[in-house]
């Protein structure tokens, strides 16, 4: 049985409070200290990102108005009406690799009058940029979200970008704001987050860090902040374990310039990604040993950025995450789409508890993407849409959002797999403004319930209830003929006794409780 150290007040680095203690009971314990929260869980934490890739904004979002599909606008309802249910806070778009080939002029005024492009990126296809800036703000007012727009450093310009600002948030008379209202929107609209240029050391421009760094407070410099609107800048961070990037970057960008860094990872096998459905466990393992990889290398960079700022100013922005397998057989290699199974809901899971253990620096995080797309929350074909484990992590995580975050221990077991161990949970907790706790546990182990013990310090509890998803197997996943197949269904286990919350959590199962 491994001891780990889930919360800590102190950042510390994940291997120094990896392991720090054997607990021999063969029970495993999580203590909460509920009185201890002093940091929020930011509900930015729970956003998305949606790029013009695959099926992801056409026939995922837009249908145009005229289609059959019920919609607004040429939004689809269906799709809005399940990512208000999760309660959205923020969407980033138009990329990804996208955004620094995106020429946002194309994308406004009569649409029959747009240029057409080609997306290079992914698969070559034709945009033609039906869906633009005003569509975009269309969506993110109709689900109530917050607007994450990616300008382009790549092959746009400082004056490009600037104008975009100005189109897009300034409300007097100028040019740009001119052209807005003659666009059909009198009034500017709100715009906070803002990210300049995406991974400008691969796709957004292959360049240095040193080069970027440069760039980016030159382009940040014009990015203005008109009236009330006041613009949180996102600079372009690392891939991965590209420790130097970060480096780099907070030594040169002042703190001023730079709300939050960002930071693309996910969980793949670059060389060997694997299939998303019928996988092996030896596969299955391997992906949750990536995954649980990721917190150590965000610890790291968040040392890095510690170092130069340690009253903890720059967010730390993971703007790109999830899972990345092979696509489907049969489907465009270029439109990324791949189904999603009970493995990818253990992996946000555990991303978004590890997300929120370190909300005083991880202030946003953004799955890769949407619908359709990767890690996917929804799928469409046609006038058909489907909800995959992965939302409905989202919907059962939402009592996160903005709540306190609560320090947490937890000891559990392992699972093993071909002489291989990992910590068989992973939990965080919080407390929301209505002072309840919520607990949100996930168990990998295929094979093994967990007998879990909740040690809730500085508060007496006299009501546990849950819910749960579980399948079958660990290759479950929905459908359109079986769109019900991995749901969330009542959990009634937990049991109040002198010594704790006792909870058997099934083996490969996603536990969230509430206590009152
Ligand atoms: O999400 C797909 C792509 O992955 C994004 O466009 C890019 O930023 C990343 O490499």
């Amino acid at each position: 049985m491994k001891r780990i150290l889930l919360v800590s007040f102190v950042v510390m680095s994940y291997s120094a409070c990896h392991i720090i203690a054997q607990n021999e009971s063969g029970q495993a314990k999580l203590v909460i200290q509920s009185d201890l929260g002093k940091y929020t869980i930011c509900r930015h934490i729970y956003g998305h990102f949606s790029e013009h890739l695959g099926h992801c904004i056409y026939g995922g979002y837009w249908v145009g108005e005229n289609s059959s599909i019920p919609n607004t606008r040429g939004i689809r309802n269906d799709v809005v009406a399940a990512l208000k249910e999760i309660g959205i806070p923020n969407l980033r778009w138009p990329g990804g690799c996208f955004a620094d080939e995106y020429h946002w002029r194309d994308g406004i005024g009569p649409r029959d009058t747009r240029p057409k492009m080609i997306n290079t990126h992914w698969g070559g296809v034709t945009e033609d940029n039906s869906f633009g800036t005003h569509e975009f703000m269309d969506l993110c007012e109709q689900l109530g979200t917050e607007p994450y727009i990616c300008g382009n450093v790549g092959s746009g310009s400082v004056e490009e970008m600037s104008k975009w600002v100005e189109y897009l948030t300034f409300d007097g008379v100028s040019p740009m704001a001119d052209l807005r209202r003659e666009n059909g929107r009198d009034k500017a609209w709100k715009v906070q987050y803002w990210a300049v240029g995406n991974e400008n050391w691969g796709c957004g421009g292959h360049m240095t860090p040193d080069y970027y760094a440069d760039q980016y407070r030159r382009y940040a410099t014009f990015c203005r902040n008109y009236g009330e609107n006041k613009l949180l800048k996102v600079a372009g961070g690392a891939n991965s374990e590209d420790y130097n990037w970060t480096e780099v970057l907070m030594k040169r960008i002042p703190a001023w310039q730079m709300w939050g860094l960002s930071l693309h990872y996910y969980t793949t096998d670059w060389w060997n990604k694997g299939p998303a459905t019928g996988f092996s466990e030896k596969q299955y393992f391997e992906t949750l040993e990536r995954c649980l990889n990721i917190p150590k290398a965000i610890d790291k960079h968040i040392t890095i950025m510690d170092k130069y700022d340690p009253e903890k100013k720059v967010a730390l922005v993971v703007d790109e995450w999830g899972t990345w397998f092979n696509v489907e057989p049969g489907t465009n290699p270029g439109f990324l789409f791949q189904q999603n199974t009970l493995r990818d809901a253990f992996v946000a899971g555990i991303h978004l508890n590890e997300f929120n253990k370190r909300c005083d620096r991880v202030k946003m995080a953004n799955i890769a993407q949407t619908i359709n797309v990767l890690q996917a929350l929804i799928f469409t074909q046609d006038d058909k849409m489907m909800l995959t484990p992965t939302y409905h992590v989202f919907n059962l995580y939402k009592v996160h959002h903005d709540a306190l975050l609560l320090p947490s221990d937890l000891t559990c077991g392992d699972y093993e797999l071909d002489g291989k161990k990992l910590p068989e949970l992973n939990a965080s907790a919080s407390k929301d403004k209505n002072g309840f706790i919520h607990v949100s546990v996930v168990n990998i182990n295929p094979k093994k319930d967990a007998s879990l013990t909740i040690d809730l310090r500085g508060i007496a509890v006299k009501e546990v209830t849950g819910k749960i998803i579980t399948a079958p197997e660990i290759t479950a996943m929905n459908s359109f003929d079986s769109p019900d197949a991995v749901v969330p269904a009542d959990y009634n286990k937990a049991k109040i006794g002198k010594d704790g919350i006792k909870v058997q959590i099934p083996a490969k199962s996603i536990i969230v409780l509430e206590l009152k």
